[in-house]
């Protein structure tokens, strides 16, 4: 039985709906003449709580509500890359064509294209055992992106009755049927996957493999990993957007999600230019070819905003389960959140901490908790990833707020941003001493492994000139850095050299905006071990002035954005003059070298 009911009270995106003792929680609904598309998020006896996804000016009570039976759900299939969705997965181009400038209520169009024909090739045969998750065939469906064709998770299994040939099908074709208990069931291109619940997986890993950034103070101090899970908090106009576009556009993930939330119209707009110019740097290809990007702006209808986030990690999931690494960034998580207050403001529930309502932390972790590294369910054997990362956008810069507060709980890595630093221009504008990871270690192990054995103690040696500085500045600010000795005086030069040639970095510029895991280790030994040879020097007296007039320390500053990742060697060859030009000043003949 379907639910049948009518409106009896509207404000704004809240509707309550009487008569609907059929209906269950989370099934969509159409609401009134025009259909708009709804969400029940609150059951009381008949009465029906229901968030509409779309303007609803103009609705009036006594206009129906219907049920639909099916939750909030997204269509997983072929045809998802490059596509720009709303909230609801509404592909935006298709929607503005159907409706002209402005999105026109209760428009319906599919997610994907049905009629548009991909290439299908069996990756199973009759007789073959299907279960949830077993991969059915392959479509490229950009040339960077293999999609895998799987069983539907929540799928009975069975045995392959009849598989296509190799060729062109859309994705409301049969390509496969199977028999279960009997019966014959088809199984298409797509099938589609409630957005609140999690897709189910076999097993989880631990995270052990960091996701490399290419930007040096996330992957040498506040590392991510595959499958983690993060939060970038930071003032108006401190770097989040740009912060994320870098991790996005080149960490070594193969998928890339990006969930415009409620930012500014003009932004997103920003955003919905930018991405497709975008080339992604290791094929060469646009990167759009592997992105998928799901945008609210502040002018779109409240309630499709808090579904954003729930509709990119489902798709997220997807191509997880195909044994992809996805990374979802989400821009802002306090618009989501924004947008969660307003709703729960108009339902009249009784409002904790800022208006904020009662379960802001419960699905805050909810969401998070949808990151991981897992082994996927089916065969053949694979194993894919989600990382999860939020901006948010704390009014004033103020960490102590609810969302930030809350964020805090469930992520594992904080990148926060410093409104200082980036008044000063130091970008990306993260604060060394309050950011933080709990992945350091797991990620030692892997740079240890896989880059160079000395780098956790390199790592090491450089944080703690830093954690130095920072205890010093509070003398210098007192006293003056006169009042300071000399080996001290080193080391505020070292953190200074630190900051502006390791932990700044410019997105803009072509060699520096990524940096590899090689030059990332060399570049930190050339400052780590500076540190040490000046300090040398200066205690087998050596002048600090000597010292601090070396040309080799602003070739070394200079070195993040002068030396190419196609000629690292020269990082080398710097590597020896500053050794050579340290050791030189303690010599004997000191004085002739210094002319
Ligand atoms: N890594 C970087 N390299 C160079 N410039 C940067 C970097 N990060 C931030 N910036 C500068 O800071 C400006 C603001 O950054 P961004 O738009 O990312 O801030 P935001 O925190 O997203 O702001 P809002 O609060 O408006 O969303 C950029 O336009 C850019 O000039
Ligand atoms: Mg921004």
């Amino acid at each position: 039985m379907v639910a049948k009911g009518k409106i009896v009270w509207i404000s704004g995106p809240a509707v309550k709906a009487g008569g609907m003792s059929e209906a269950k929680m989370y099934e969509t609904v159409e609401v009134g003449e025009d259909k708009l598309v709804g969400e029940i998020i609150r059951l009381t006896g008949d009465v029906a709580f229901v968030q509409v996804y779309e303007s609803t000016s103009n609705l009036k009570p006594g206009e129906p509500v219907i049920g639909t039976g099916e939750p909030l759900s997204v269509t997983c299939g072929p045809g998802m890359m490059g596509t720009i969705y709303d909230g609801l997965q509404r592909p935006l181009d298709a929607i503005a064509k159907k409706s002209g400038a402005f999105m026109a209520r209760g428009i319906s169009v599919p997610p994907i294209s049905k009629d548009k024909k991909w290439r299908f090739i069996p990756a199973i045969k009759k007789g073959d055992k299907v279960a949830p998750g077993t991969v059915l065939g392959i479509v490229n469906e950009t040339p960077l992106v293999e999609h895998k064709i799987m069983a539907p998770p929540n799928f009975a299994g069975g045995i392959v009755d009849l598989v296509v040939k190799e060729g062109d099908y859309n994705i409301e074709e049969a390509v496969v049927s199977v028999r279960v208990d009997g019966k014959k069931e088809d199984l298409k291109m797509y099938h589609t996957w409630p957005v609140r619940r999690g897709r189910p997986f076999a097993e989880r890993h631990d995270p052990d493999i960091p996701l490399i950034t290419g930007q040096r103070v996330i992957d040498t101090f506040f590392p991510m990993m595959k499958g983690g899970t993060g939060a970038i908090p930071g003032g108006f106009g401190t770097g989040k957007t740009v912060t994320l576009h870098q991790v996005a556009s080149w960490a070594n993930s193969k998928v890339v999600i990006h969930v415009g939330c409620g930012e500014r119209g003009n932004e997103m707009t920003e955003v919905l230019i930018k991405f497709p110019e975008l080339i992604d740097p290791t094929s060469g290809r646009p990167l759009m070819e592997r992105t998928l990007l799901v945008a609210n702006t502040s002018n779109m209808p409240v309630a499709a905003r808090e579904a954003s986030i729930y509709t990119g990690v489902t798709m997220a999931e997807y191509y997880r389960d195909m044994g992809h690494d996805v990374v979802l960034v989400a821009d802002s998580t306090s618009r989501w959140a924004e947008a969660l207050r307003e709703i729960s403001g108009r339902l009249e529930e009784m409002p904790a901490e800022e208006g904020y309502p009662s379960y802001l932390a419960s699905r805050l972790a909810e969401f998070y908790e949808r990151a991981g590294r897992v082994q996927c369910l089916g065969s053949p054997d694979r194993a894919g990833s989600v990382t999860l990362i939020g901006a948010v956008s704390p009014s004033g810069a103020d960490f102590t707020e609810p969302v930030t507060t809350h964020t805090t709980r469930f992520i594992k890595t904080f990148w926060a941003l410093d409104t200082r630093l980036a008044y000063s221009r130091h970008y990306p504008a993260i604060n060394w001493m309050t950011s933080y990871s709990a992945y350091v270690l797991n990620a030692d192990k892997w740079w240890a492994e896989n880059v160079d054995k000395e780098r956790t103690k390199l790592r090491v040696e450089a944080y703690s000139i830093l954690q130095r500085e920072d205890v010093l500045k509070e003398i210098v600010r007192l006293l003056g850095p006169e009042a300071l000795p000399d080996e001290e005086k080193l080391i505020l030069d070292v953190a200074r050299m630190l900051k502006e040639g390791y932990l700044q970095q410019s997105a803009y510029d072509e060699v520096d905006t990524y940096c590899s895991t090689t030059k990332q280790v060399k570049l930190l030994k050339i400052f780590v071990d500076f540190y040490k040879e000046a300090l040398n020097a200066l205690r087998g007296g050596a002048p600090l002035s000597a010292i601090r007039s070396l040309p080799v320390i602003a070739k070394i500053i200079r070195a993040r954005f002068e030396i190419s990742e196609k000629d690292l060697n020269r990082i080398d060859g710097l590597y020896e003059e500053m050794v050579k030009s340290i050791k030189a000043l303690t010599a004997k003949e000191v004085p002739a070298v210094a002319q």
